[in-house]
């Protein structure tokens, strides 16, 4: 069983990603920059952003931290989103999700240049997704595709299981592996809530991509032998003994499934660090593009 180490493929990935900006700098331009989104203090997307921001520092990005109060307005955020649309300096712009409850995804969503939209949210992004253009993949979707490519997975052929339909992870991750491209041409199922027969569609799948956000929801007895896991979950999980109070758990119940697997992700350690690894590719990508 191989271990589909997050930390290694995406070492591999930030390590391209820094010389490439190396060379950027040698030649006087401009430096790529993200601008970052955090409305309110939620701990889960407080540490999400705060790596985000350490791996731009590190690959010689430039970033911006925009903290909002959660009582802002939609219209303020517009606003904000806006001026950061219109500042030359800015090539990504990400909105750490989720939004407070009186603010509309969609309308804060659509409200990014989609020339600036690293996240791959936006509806002309997912359009391009799904004609098969050159895009913003959504990062975490896109950090997958690294991971299966980095550690050679053939996927070509095989029944891949993506359990959750998510605009953010399941529903681009299904369009991606169903694609005619390296490391997709697979046959896709997915499977949400209302699929009544959800295990035995598992025991099918030759690939399972778990992005349902229910701590240890697959099970040994829903896994092929040999199937590819890739375990997206990343609950927080209360526990006294542990020194934060809280575990972090993956989608699936990695000790009993992993011996049935021929590789897996863990968590922590595994698609998390991928899907930084992908918002940074963005990143670059956005400069490149806007810098033409
Ligand atoms: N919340 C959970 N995942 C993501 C992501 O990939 N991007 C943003 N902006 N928010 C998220």
């Amino acid at each position: 069983m191989l271990i589909l180490d997050g930390k290694i493929a995406s070492r591999a990935v930030i390590d391209t990603l820094k010389t490439e900006v190396e060379q950027i700098k040698l030649t006087g331009k401009r430096t790529p920059h993200l601008a970052a989104i955090l409305i309110g203090n939620n701990g889960a997307s407080e540490t999400y952003v705060a790596s985000k921001v350490k791996h731009c520092d590190e690959i010689g990005f430039g970033s911006t931290l925009i903290r909002l109060a959660d009582n802002i307005s939609e219209a303020e955020l517009i606003a904000t989103i806006t001026e950061l649309n219109n500042n030359d300096a800015i090539d990504g712009i990400l909105v750490q999700l989720p939004l407070p409850k009186h603010i509309s995804e969609q309308n804060i969503i659509m409200a990014i240049n989609p020339a600036k939209d690293v996240d791959g949210f936006h509806p002309v992004s997912v359009g391009k997704l799904v004609q098969g253009l050159p895009t913003f993949i959504p990062a975490t979707p896109y950090g997958i595709m690294l991971m299966l490519e980095h550690f050679n997975i053939t996927t070509k052929g095989k029944h891949a299981v993506v359990i959750g339909r998510s605009n953010i992870v399941g529903r681009p991750m299904s369009i991606l592996l169903s694609s005619n491209q390296p490391y997709g041409n697979c046959t896709v199922t997915v499977c949400h809530s209302h699929t009544p027969n959800l295990n035995e569609i598992c025991l099918q799948g030759d690939i399972i991509v778990a992005a349902l956000g229910r701590a240890e929801f697959v099970k040994a007895n829903m896994v092929k032998e040999g199937a590819v896991v890739i375990d997206v979950g990343i609950t927080r999980v209360e526990d006294p003994t542990a020194k934060k109070g809280y575990r972090i758990k993956g989608d699936v119940a990695y000790n009993e499934v992993a011996p049935r697997t021929s590789a897996i992700t863990p968590v922590p350690g595994g698609v998390g660090l991928m899907t930084i690894a992908g918002l940074m590719k963005n990143t670059l990508q956005a400069y490149k593009a806007i810098g033409k």
